[in-house]
This record gives C-alpha cells, structure tokens and sequence, in this order.
C-alpha cells in the first residue's frame, strides 16, 4: 500500500465520513471563515495603504480571529469523536469507511453546508472585525477603553494644539517592522490593563514614537519658521493683593533661509545632533555630538559627569523639545497664573494666588478627594482669616475652589502617580531643565568649546517681572 492510499484509507476516509456531523461542520466553516478574515486583513494591511496603524488591531489579528479560527479547529475532532462513540453504541461504525467520493448525495450536501456556512461565517466576522478595527482607529478609543491607564493623556490631549490628530500618527511607527511590533505591544498592553499589571505612571519614551520628520514635519515645514516671537509671561505674586507682573522676552525662533542658513533656536537644531542620556525621560543628558567643521563631529561632555559616557543615544528632534506638544500637562504656577489672568479665581480675594498653590500642591490619594478638600480648605481659610471677605464675597470664593479643582484633575492623577512634574517639558529652562540639559554652561569639548549658555542667543529679556511694563504699551499692546 503507497503512503497516500495508507493516508486515504487510515485518516481521510475516516475524517470525512465522521466528519459529516453538524458540530465538526460548524468548526470546520468558522475556521475557514476566520483564516478567509485573517487573509484579507493581513493582504490589505501588507499591500495597501488601507491598512490600520492602531496598535490595538492586534486585539482582532491576534486574539480575536485567531481564537476563532482555534476554536473552529478544535471542535472540529469533538464533533467526529462523538459521532464516533454514537455509531459505536449503536453498533453501526462500519469496518471498512466508504470511499470518498463527490457524487454521493450525503457527502455534497456537507460540502454545501460548509461553504454556505463559511460564506455566512465570513461576512459576519468580518464586519464584526471591520467595525472593531474602525472602532479603535478612532482618539476616544485609545484615550477612553484603556480608561485609567491613559486617562491623564487623554485630558492634556484634549486641550492641547493637537487634540484633533489621531493618537496612532505620533505614537505608531511606520515600516512592516513596526506595525508589527506596535501590534504585539498594544495587545500586550490589553492584557496589562486587564490584569492591573500595567507601570504607573506610563511612559512612552521618545524613541518609541514615529520620527518626528513622519510625522510633526507632515504638518509644520521646519523651513518656514523664521524669525522672532514675542512671548509674555504674566504671573501673580503671594502678597495679599496678588499683585501682578509681566515678563516680555523675544524668543528667538528662527529657522532655515532662502540661502540655507540655519538660524535661532529651531535653525540650529535641524542640523544633526545628537546625545547620550542616562534615564528613560532624557533628563540627564552627559553628552551631545554636532556637526563641526569639514564634516567633523564635535563631542560636547558633562564636565559635572564622572562616570563613563554609556547610555540612550538618540538623534534630536521635534518632540526632544516638544514633549508637550499633544499632551500639555501644566505647572501648578503657570496654570494659576493662567487662570487668573483670564479672571478666576479673582485678584480681589487677598492671598488667592498663595493659598491655591498650597491646595494644589497639598497631597490627595485621588481627585474626588482633592476636589472635597480644596473646596473645604479654600472655604476655611477665608471663614477664619478674613470673615469680612467670607461674608461678602463668598460666591467669588467658591468659583475661585472651582476653577483650582479643575486646574488639578486636569493635571493630576493620584491613580496613576501622575502629579505635578511627572511628565516635564522641554521647553525653557526655568520649570524643568529643558533647554539647560545642554544649554547649562558645562557641556564643554576637548577643544574648549562650550553649548552655548548666553542669554542672547535664545532671547532677549526685555522686560522682567514689571506691573507696568512701558514697552508693551509702546508696541501698542492692551
Ligand atoms: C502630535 C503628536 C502626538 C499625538 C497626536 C499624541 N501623542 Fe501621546 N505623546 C506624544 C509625545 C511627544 C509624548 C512625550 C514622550 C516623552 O515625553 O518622552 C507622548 C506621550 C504619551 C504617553 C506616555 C506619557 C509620556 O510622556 O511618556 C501616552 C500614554 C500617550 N502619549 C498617549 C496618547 C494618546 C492616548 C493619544 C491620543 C488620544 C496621543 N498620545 C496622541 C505625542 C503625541
Ligand atoms: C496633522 C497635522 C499636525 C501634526 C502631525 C502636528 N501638528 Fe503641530 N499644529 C498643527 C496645527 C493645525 C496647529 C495650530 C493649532 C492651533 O493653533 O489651534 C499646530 C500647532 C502647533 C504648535 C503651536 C502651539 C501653540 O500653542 O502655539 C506647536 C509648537 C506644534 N504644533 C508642534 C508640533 C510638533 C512638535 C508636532 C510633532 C510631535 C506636531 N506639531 C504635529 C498641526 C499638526
Ligand atoms: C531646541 C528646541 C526645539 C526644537 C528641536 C524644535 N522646536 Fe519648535 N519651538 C521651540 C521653542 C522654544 C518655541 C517657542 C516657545 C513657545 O512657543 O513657548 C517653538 C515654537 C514652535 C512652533 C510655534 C511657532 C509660532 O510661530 O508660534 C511650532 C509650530 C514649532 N515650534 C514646531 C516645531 C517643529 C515642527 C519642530 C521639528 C522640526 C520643532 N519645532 C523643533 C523649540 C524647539
Ligand atoms: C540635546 C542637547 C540640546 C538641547 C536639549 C538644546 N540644545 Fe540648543 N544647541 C545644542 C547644540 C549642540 C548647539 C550647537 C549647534 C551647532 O553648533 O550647530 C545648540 C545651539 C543652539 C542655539 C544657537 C546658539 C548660537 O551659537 O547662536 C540656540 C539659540 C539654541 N541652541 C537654543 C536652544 C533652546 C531654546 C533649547 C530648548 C528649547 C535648546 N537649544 C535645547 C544642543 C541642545
Ligand atoms: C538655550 C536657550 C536659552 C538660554 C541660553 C537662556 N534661555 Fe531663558 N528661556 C529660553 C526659552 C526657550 C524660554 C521660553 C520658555 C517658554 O516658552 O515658556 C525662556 C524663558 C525665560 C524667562 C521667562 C521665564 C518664565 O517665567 O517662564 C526668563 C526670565 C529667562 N528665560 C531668563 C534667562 C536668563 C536670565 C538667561 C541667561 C542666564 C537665559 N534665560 C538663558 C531659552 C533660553
């Protein structure tokens, strides 16, 4: 007997008489739909452009339509072990299975039934697959359906200058390499989330994100920006009139020219630099590496790092400066003072900029605390110190409690260790290193040059801390 008449008559034969039994028909046909679904997915997202960047599709390539097509298979040998033990209760399995033979009646029939059912099949997953997948391309998914762990994400997105660009066009690689990757990582996150495993709080380092050319730079040609801005800062102080100042700066920008001439703060970086840093944040950077002269590379050292230079190299862009670009978390100083200058809480009730910062600042174990507390110690604090002011500006007072819970449940998040300064930005140097990570007079090289660290080359201070500053009223602001 040749191989194949063995495999005929020992595995086939039997297969298909036993198998026609509605349970091993049903499988049989789910597993074909599903492995059909997979097919398509996997053709459409190789070869065309159709294809989704949602790390989380890999919920329905990898778990869904992969669980069903299991489950196809595996029921598929139930089906026919029961069929078998029926036949031989009843004493009718025969000893020699029939040929296999297309023209039989019974046979045809099974074989409409599992194409008719695969066909049913198909179009059932795959609108229940289509529909999931569109379902999880969408912002309000990735920012809501991982609810807690991304929930600080979500609030910043949604006020930031970005909250109409999809989370997949930073946070998603592009290349067959990185969809994968991103795949396997969004399902790994669901499972995170399922089990409570994932870290608090997040992360996405840098270089997890698309480059910045694929992505900021679809949208902002780093050659059009040229030239200076001019940038107010208004704060209040902590005296009990919180009075107000300002500081004007011009922000030097600059960028690139017609002649290719690098310029300012966004010129001089689009050359190629790079840098080593030692944490996962790219706080800590020891070294940078420039372009110098005839093609050489200059090495700039922390002259404060003792150790060896060893850690994260990574290549400068946007999103090294940027790192709030789509995700604005806020100090709890700048946002007051933002929040006051647009006028709540009101300069009016004496020591509001103070005692905020303090409710602020304070510690809760979650935002519904926080909220019961601010209110409660705003209310105190002026119901003791200031009985006058309680008693006749209490509405003030309450709106002020408001407008400071808001300013915290948008920025912290007790649940995920998200507090102030858990996520820095990049920007200036005077809330975080930012700038001064190079920029901070001690990166030197062997030939005795230095990063920059002169005032002028970023700004010029043209006015600080002034409550009337002359030269906005001369530029015919206000
Ligand atoms: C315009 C680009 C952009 C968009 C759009 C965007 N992000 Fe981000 N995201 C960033 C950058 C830049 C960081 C900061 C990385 C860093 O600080 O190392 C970040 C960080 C994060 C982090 C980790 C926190 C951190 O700082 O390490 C999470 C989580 C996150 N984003 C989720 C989302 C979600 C959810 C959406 C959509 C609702 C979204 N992002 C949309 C650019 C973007
Ligand atoms: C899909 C297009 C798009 C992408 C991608 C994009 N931006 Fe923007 N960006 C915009 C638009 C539109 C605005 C203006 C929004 C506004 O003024 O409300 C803007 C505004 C900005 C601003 C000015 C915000 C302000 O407060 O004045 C900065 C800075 C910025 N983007 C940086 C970035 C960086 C960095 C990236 C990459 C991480 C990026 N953008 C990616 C479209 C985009
Ligand atoms: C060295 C740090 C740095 C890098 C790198 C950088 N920027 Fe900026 N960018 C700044 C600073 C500083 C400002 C002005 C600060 C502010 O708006 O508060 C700014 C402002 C902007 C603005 C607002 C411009 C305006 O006229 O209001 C846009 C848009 C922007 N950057 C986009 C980009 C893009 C896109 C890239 C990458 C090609 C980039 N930046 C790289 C530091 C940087
Ligand atoms: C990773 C290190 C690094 C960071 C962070 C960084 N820079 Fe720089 N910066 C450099 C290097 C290196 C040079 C010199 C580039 C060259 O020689 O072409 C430079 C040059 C400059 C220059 C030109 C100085 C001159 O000689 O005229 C300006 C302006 C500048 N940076 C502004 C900024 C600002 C503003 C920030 C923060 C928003 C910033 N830089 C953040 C590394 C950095
Ligand atoms: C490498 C560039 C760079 C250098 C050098 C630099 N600054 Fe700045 N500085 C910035 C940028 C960028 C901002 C704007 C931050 C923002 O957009 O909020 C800023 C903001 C400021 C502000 C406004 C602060 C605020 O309230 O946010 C002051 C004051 C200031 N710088 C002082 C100085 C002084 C003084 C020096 C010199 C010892 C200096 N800076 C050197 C880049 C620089």
């Amino acid at each position: 007997m040749s191989l194949f008449e063995h495999i005929k008559k020992h595995w086939l034969q039997p297969f298909f008489f036993l198998g026609k039994n509605p349970l091993s028909l049903i499988g049989g046909a789910a597993a074909s739909a599903a492995a059909f679904v997979l097919i398509g997915f996997w053709a459409v997202n190789i070869l065309g452009h159709a294809g989704s960047k949602n790390p989380y599709v890999g919920l329905v390539l990898f778990l869904f339509l992969p669980a069903i097509f299991l489950l196809g298979l595996i029921v598929i040998p139930i089906g026919i072990a029961i069929q078998r033990r029926k036949l031989v209760d009843t004493g009718s399995l025969p000893s020699i299975y029939p040929d296999i033979d297309f023209n039989e009646p019974l046979f045809r029939h099974a074989l409409n039934f599992v194409v008719v059912a695969t066909f049913i099949n198909f179009v059932i997953i795959g609108i229940a697959s289509y529909r999931g997948v569109s379902y999880m391309d969408s912002p309000s998914f990735c920012g809501t359906a991982c609810h807690v762990p991304m929930r600080p994400q979500w609030v910043a997105y949604q006020q930031s200058p970005h909250s109409h660009v999809d989370c997949v066009e930073c946070h998603v690689g592009s290349g067959f390499e990185n969809y994968i990757n991103a795949k396997m990582a969004g399902t790994r996150q669901l499972v995170g989330v399922t089990f409570d495993t994932y870290p608090r709080p997040i992360r996405a380092p840098l270089s997890e994100l698309r480059p910045a050319r694929a992505t900021c730079e679809e949208c902002h040609n780093p050659t059009r920006f040229l030239g200076d801005r001019l940038l107010v800062k208004t704060e209040f102080s902590d005296d009990e009139k919180n009075d107000m100042t300002k500081t004007i700066l011009v922000l030097h920008l600059g960028g690139v020219d017609s002649l290719s001439h690098l310029s300012g703060i966004h010129g001089h970086h689009l050359n190629h630099i790079e840098y080593v840093a030692t944490d996962n944040t790219f706080q800590k950077i020891i070294a940078v590496y420039a372009p110098g002269p005839n093609g050489a590379e200059t090495e700039y050292v922390d002259s404060t790092w003792k150790g060896p230079v060893k850690g994260v190299r990574r290549v400068m862009d946007c999103m090294d400066c940027h790192t709030m670009a789509a995700h604005s978390f806020q100090t709890p100083r700048d946002a007051l003072n933002e929040a006051m200058t647009s006028g709540i809480p009101s300069v009016a009730l004496p020591f509001v900029h103070k005692e905020g910062l303090v409710l602020l600042k304070a510690k809760y174990s979650s935002q519904a605390e926080a909220g019961v507390k601010i209110k409660d110690g705003l209310e105190t604090y002026y119901r003791t110190q200031y009985p006058a002011v309680w008693s006749s500006q209490s509405a003030q007072v309450e709106q002020a409690a408001q407008a400071l819970i808001k300013i915290y449940d948008r920025n912290v998040f007790p649940d995920m260790h998200v507090t102030w300064g858990t996520y820095p930005d990049n920007i200036g140097h005077t809330n975080y290193p930012g700038c001064f990570r190079c920029h901070d007079g001690n990166h030197t090289s062997k030939g005795g040059q230095m990063i920059t660290n002169d005032c002028s080359a970023c700004h010029n201070l043209l006015d600080v801390d002034d409550p009337n500053p002359k030269i906005l009223s001369e530029l015919g602001f206000e």
